[in-house]
């Protein structure tokens, strides 16, 4: 029988990646046991007793570790505790950027499935953790900058006069991008969007935003979706027509990024010199180095009386909503190891980076190997 540990995050992390709900549907639908470190749920007001009734254990992390062969989280890191003679871990570990994890887990008796992995099908949406989480990093965002800016967003016709509605600008018009754009136009800000890929386009003037196309960009058919590295003309040429754009803006929302690559710059300091005081830069690109030149990861700076808020965790603001879409899609990916065989599926061979050891994902070896 499957033994799932779930252990304590590290301190930045507010998440939890199963709520007693879906540990209790482990538990019924396929007999699992589920132990848990005491206080897992503390962050987001739920209480050891609320685990315990829902059907699983509370125990110390040594325990966890010993007596599980099944670890999932969200951000915790294995840092070589003794472990049973088998055990699995699951999480978001965006190996293919945080390269440095990797060697953690490179032990006989370890396999690993990363979250990050899963293909953007139709199929794994309801396992989607990178969709999930994007889409509220894209709301948290509007609503942060505005709760910064000293600003209204909307028209406000007043007696007193009327105050103009505000521009925001969003860079990057994938799940964070879309959302954003959603959030502000709700705000009733006047909304551009810039994309490499031109099918969110037709997303983004669905939303209501105006979307800013800079021709020549290029694609490939193998990136599953994704964007793929731009040519530095068109980077060029793509930073002088946002440049253009960021003039008038008051609220920036930076989501441009390219998996496990550097995020593609697009605001550089003369950009930033030329936008009017009192803006905001919320960089949702931060920790893969950020779409605007001045972005610190994790830090809130003020250039010129802009502020820059290098995030790409605003989520992490919003625990409670995190953890309850998290543990559906954690849910939801345990299911599906339940019911199928891995060898046989792709959405488990895509996410299976590490096996008994030994390194099986295809893009990651050659990252490896290259690197
Ligand atoms: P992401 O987080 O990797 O990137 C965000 C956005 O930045 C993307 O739209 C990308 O095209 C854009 N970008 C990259 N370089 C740029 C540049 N130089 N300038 C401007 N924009 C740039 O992407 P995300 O949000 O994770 O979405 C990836 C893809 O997966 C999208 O096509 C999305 O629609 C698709 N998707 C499909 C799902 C499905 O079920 N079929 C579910 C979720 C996402």
């Amino acid at each position: 029988m499957k033994t799932i540990g779930l252990v304590k995050e590290p301190d930045f992390e507010t998440r939890v990646c199963l709520l007693p709900k879906e540990v209790n549907r482990l538990i019924s639908n396929f007999g699992i046991r589920v132990i848990f470190e005491f206080g897992i749920g503390a962050q987001i007001n739920i209480s050891d007793k609320e685990y315990f009734e829902a059907g699983a254990i509370a125990t110390s992390s040594e325990r966890i570790f010993t007596e599980a062969n099944f670890i999932a989280s969200v951000n915790s890191v294995y840092q070589g505790q003794q472990i049973r003679e088998e055990c699995e871990f699951l999480g978001i570990y965006n190996f293919g950027y945080f390269s440095e994890r990797i060697e953690n887990y490179l032990r006989p008796k370890i396999s690993v499935s990363s979250l990050d992995l899963l293909p953007r099908t139709t199929q794994a949406q309801k396992m989607d953790v990178l969709s999930s989480m994007a889409s509220l990093n894209g709301y948290k965002a509007v609503v942060k900058a505005a709760d910064i800016l000293s600003q209204s967003i909307p028209m406000f016709t007043t007696a007193a006069g009327t105050l103009r509605p505000l521009k925001v600008i969003v860079l990057g018009a994938g799940v964070a991008g879309l959302q954003a754009i959603a959030t502000a136009k709700r705000l009733g800000a006047v909304v551009e969007a810039f994309d490499v890929r031109t099918t969110a386009g037709e997303a983004v003037r669905s939303l209501g935003a105006k979307f800013i196309e800079v021709p020549g960009y290029s694609e490939s058919e193998n990136a599953g979706g994704y964007a793929i590295q731009q040519t530095e003309e068109y980077l060029k040429k793509q930073k002088s027509l946002i440049d253009q754009h960021l003039k008038t803006a008051s609220i920036v929302i930076c989501t441009a990024n390219i998996p496990g690559k550097q995020a593609p710059v697009l605001i550089d300091q003369t950009a930033v010199d030329h936008m009017s005081p009192g803006s905001v830069i919320m960089d949702l690109a931060a920790e893969q180095g950020g779409n605007c030149e001045l972005t610190e990861n994790g830090k809130t700076i003020k250039y010129n009386n802009i502020k820059i808020v290098g995030d790409s965790h605003l989520v992490r603001e919003l625990p409670e909503s995190a953890s309850k879409l998290l543990s559906t899609n954690y849910y939801n990916f345990i299911h599906h190891m339940c019911t199928s065989k891995k060898n046989e599926d792709d959405l488990l061979k895509n996410c299976s980076v590490i096996e008994y050891g030994i390194l099986v994902h295809n893009q990651l070896q050659m990252k490896f190997h290259t690197t």
